[in-house]
């Protein structure tokens, strides 16, 4: 079955095609003749999810599928939450983002955090939601060098070292993209049988 993942970024088309497997080839929108930045405006992941969808599947016509993720901190009302890629800048810079984190979280007693991730799939021409957490706290400090975006304050539930500490089998195995990504597979896998 082909699908398309609309993403440009190949270490997360990588992640998603080892959950989903060989049954299942996807289709990025490049492959596809669409180039351009495609729009996210919306308030909630949701929304953008939905709207990422919709704009391949209006240019295409096939099967295919958006996410969107945020990361939503207790103490900040559920910030950076739908900003987390331009919390800081406009740049995409995590550096800066995790820097404006750590600083609006100074002296605060609640710590607690999670990440959460939507997909939106339109299959036949219908849409569905699937949704991923994990919940944690952000560090005080950053540790690790491994993965990407705030992983380096991120310490999931149970575990004492961040993210950015972790290998990729070991985040993929309890993080938000990869929860929602499985229960992503298991619809498309039942859906096929
Ligand atoms: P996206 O919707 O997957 O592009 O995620 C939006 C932003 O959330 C990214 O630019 C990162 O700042 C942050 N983010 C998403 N997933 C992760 C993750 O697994 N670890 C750390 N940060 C993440």
């Amino acid at each position: 079955m082909k699908i398309i993942f609309a993403t440009n970024n190949s270490h997360k088309l990588q992640e998603v095609n080892q959950i989903l497997g060989p049954a299942f080839e996807l289709a990025t929108p490049r492959d596809c003749g669409i180039t351009e930045d495609i729009p996210e405006e919306q308030p909630t992941l949701e929304g953008n999810a939905l709207q990422k969808a919709r704009y391949i599947h209006e240019r295409t016509g096939m099967d295919c599928f958006a996410d969107d993720t945020g990361l939503e901190v207790a103490a900040l009302g559920g910030a950076p939450g739908v900003h987390s890629a331009r919390y800081a800048t406009d740049g995409h810079d995590p550096e800066a983002n995790m820097s404006l984190l750590l600083e609006n979280l100074a002296g605060a007693a609640d710590r607690s955090a999670r990440f959460r991730t939507v997909i939106a799939l339109i299959l036949k021409g219908k849409e569905y939601l699937f949704e991923g957490e994990v919940r944690g706290h952000i560090a005080e400090l950053r540790s690790g060098s491994e993965g990407f975006g705030y992983d380096p304050v991120f310490v999931p539930e149970g575990y004492d070292t961040t993210f950015a500490q972790m290998s990729a089998a070991e985040k993929n195995g309890i993080s938000h993209r990869g929860r929602a990504v499985a229960k992503l597979a298991d619809f498309l896998k039942a859906c096929t049988e």
